[in-house]
């Protein structure tokens, strides 16, 4: 049976454990820029500790931009816990190293895909997750949805088991389109996942409930 994962997309301890909280967390993303965001914590530690607070996948970012390098930092990164999936970048180089990292067992999520050539060639290299940033691709006016769309279609046509991990998502609507595109995985900044339960009619609704209740009880 197919479902939507859901993860949020940031390396802040309180966030993800408010998010967590809510019992439909399902993983961790983060990146350079987001834990940069967090000060000058220790890297791994910080990472020991988001993998205690989330038991699914933690993604965690290599800052190396050649093969060699990337296998080296992905070692070292998955040892850090049972959880950790590499976050490596859609580059030639990148995919090698997703490449010699699944030969290994160790999961990729392949970051920074940008059209669905990227994501048919990570997934014959093995990778564990694929993120199209929809959001970056809306930004220069382009139409992120279309590039989910695409690589759903050549997933499917072909049988590939990489889940498609929809990010770089800014509004509640990018998660309506990508659980109906069929996206495997969204990862929301923590502000929008606070914005998924809120309608206003909702809050309306319940308000006269409970007012007429009070007039009788
Ligand atoms: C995904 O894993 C990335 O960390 C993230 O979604 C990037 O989002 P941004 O475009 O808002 O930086």
């Amino acid at each position: 049976m197919r479902r939507m994962d859901i993860y949020i997309d940031t390396a802040n301890l309180d966030e993800i454990r408010q998010a967590a909280s809510l019992g439909v967390l399902d993983g961790v993303t983060t990146n350079p820029s987001l834990v940069s965001k967090e000060g000058n914590v220790q890297f791994h530690d910080h990472l020991r500790a988001i993998c205690e607070l989330v038991p699914g996948p933690v993604s965690a970012e290599v800052v190396a931009t050649d093969h060699d390098q990337m296998v080296t930092e992905a070692e070292q990164l998955a040892q850090i816990a049972d959880n950790i999936v590499i976050k490596v970048p859609c580059t030639v180089d990148g995919l090698r190293a997703c490449k010699s990292l699944s030969d290994q067992g160790i999961r990729t999520n392949m970051t920074l895909c940008f059209q669905p050539m990227q994501a048919l060639f990570v997934a014959k290299a093995g990778a564990f997750l694929v993120s199209p940033f929809v959001g970056r691709v809306d930004d220069i006016s382009g139409d992120g949805m279309e590039l989910i769309s695409q690589i759903r279609q050549i997933y499917d046509n072909y049988g590939f088991s990489t889940k498609i991990l929809s990010a770089s998502i800014r509004h509640p609507t990018h998660v309506v389109q990508s659980a109906m595109l069929g996206a495997d995985v969204a990862t929301i900044p923590f502000k929008v996942i606070g914005q998924l339960m809120n309608h206003p009619l909702t809050d309306i609704g319940l308000e006269r409930f409970l007012a007429d209740w009070k007039k009788v009880h």
